[in-house]
């Protein structure tokens, strides 16, 4: 019997949420091993894992001694702390110095280019060998279709290092990956991702307002059928509202990282910093009307825009009655 063809490389994907399931089932299907460190992590988390084919192992020093690229893809307000462990266990004496390509370390979260330049000097004063590569992911995550093929975001990189140039399979990957560089500075490519975001999640809690404000006024019916006729685009958008809800909570660190960017990189002052509030938006979606309870994809309420007003609009009667 033939032997199945070595792996092209190793990934280490930290950690394997909706998003580092898909792009590992993609990486896998194109012949390379991806490896994750889950041993702390949940049951649910591990097993979910080893059912994607994606191996497991003990610790963060093995995942580096292990993987030709790391990539970080959690929640934004984990990315910091995640590039700390790799920098830890990079600078540990058991990490394997002998190595024979150097340790590419891919950053994709939702943040702002200024905590992607964090990452970048805290790299750079601790592991310099780490070879950090700024991306962000626009869309949702790859999908194998019914033709066969598959549908994949667009994961723009930037920053002086290259990915065609890494020896392990690194031009193939950047094609499997759907990745293109945009420019040699570290923050170009999540800046991208941010401003990319802002239109579509800021455009969305907009929607909220408008429609739970239409309601309470009774004239909801009536601002759609406008809608239909005057703007067209934003009555196809404000439907965007009832996908927001199970991902509202990790919005709100997005959000501010938005604002974080028009502050630090748009040069817009804090009082113009619209996104601050969006987030409050977002965060009282999560914790504060049952929509954000629902995060699963049974949920009976807020399936229609009109359910997701009435929903918001009860969160806000009852806040207003707590504060009377
Ligand atoms: C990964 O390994 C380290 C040991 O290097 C362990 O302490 C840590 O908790 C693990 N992380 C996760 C998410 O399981
Ligand atoms: C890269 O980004 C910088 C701003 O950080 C800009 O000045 C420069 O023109 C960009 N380079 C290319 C090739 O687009």
């Amino acid at each position: 019997m033939a032997s199945p063809a070595p792996p092209l490389a190793t990934l280490g994907i930290l950690s394997i949420g909706d998003m580092g399931v898909g792009i590992a089932r993609l990486l896998i299907a194109h012949n390379y091993r991806v490896i994750t460190n889950a041993s702390d992590r949940s049951q649910a988390t591990q097993d979910r894992a080893r059912k994607n084919s994606v191996d497991l192992v003990p610790t963060d020093i093995e995942l580096c001694n292990t993987a030709d690229y790391i990539l970080s893809i959690v929640p934004p307000r984990d990315a910091l702390a995640i590039a700390q462990r790799i920098a830890t266990a990079f600078s540990n004496p058991d990490f394997d110095k002998t190595r024979r390509h150097p340790l590419y370390y891919l950053d994709l979260n939702a943040i702002s280019p200024r905590l992607a330049r964090e990452i970048n000097d805290l790299f750079a004063n601790s592991s310099p060998d780490v070879r950090l590569i700024d991306g962000g992911v626009i869309g949702p995550p790859p999908k194998l279709k019914e033709d066969a093929t598959w549908y994949k975001p667009s994961v723009p990189v930037s920053g002086p290092h290259k990915l065609s140039d890494a020896q392990s399979s690194g031009k193939h990957l950047v094609e499997v990956l759907n990745m293109q560089h945009i420019n040699d500075t570290i923050g170009s490519a999540t800046g991208l991702k941010m401003c990319f975001a802002a239109l579509s999640k800021g455009f969305t809690a907009l929607a909220i307002q408008s429609l739970t404000t239409a309601h309470n006024l009774g004239c909801l019916p009536e601002l759609q059928e406008h809608l239909k006729v005057f703007n067209p685009g934003a009555a196809k958008s404000v439907e965007t509202v009832t996908r927001m809800s199970p991902k509202a909570y990790r919005w709100v660190r997005e959000m501010e990282e938005i604002a974080e960017t028009f502050e630090a990189d748009g040069g817009f002052e804090r009082e113009e910093s619209i996104f601050r509030p969006v987030a409050k938006v977002y965060d009282f979606v999560a914790y504060g009307t049952e929509l954000g309870q629902e995060k699963t994809e049974d949920r009976k309420r807020g399936k229609t825009s009109e359910d997701v007003a009435v929903l918001m609009s009860e969160g806000t009667a009852r806040r207003k009655e707590k504060t009377e």
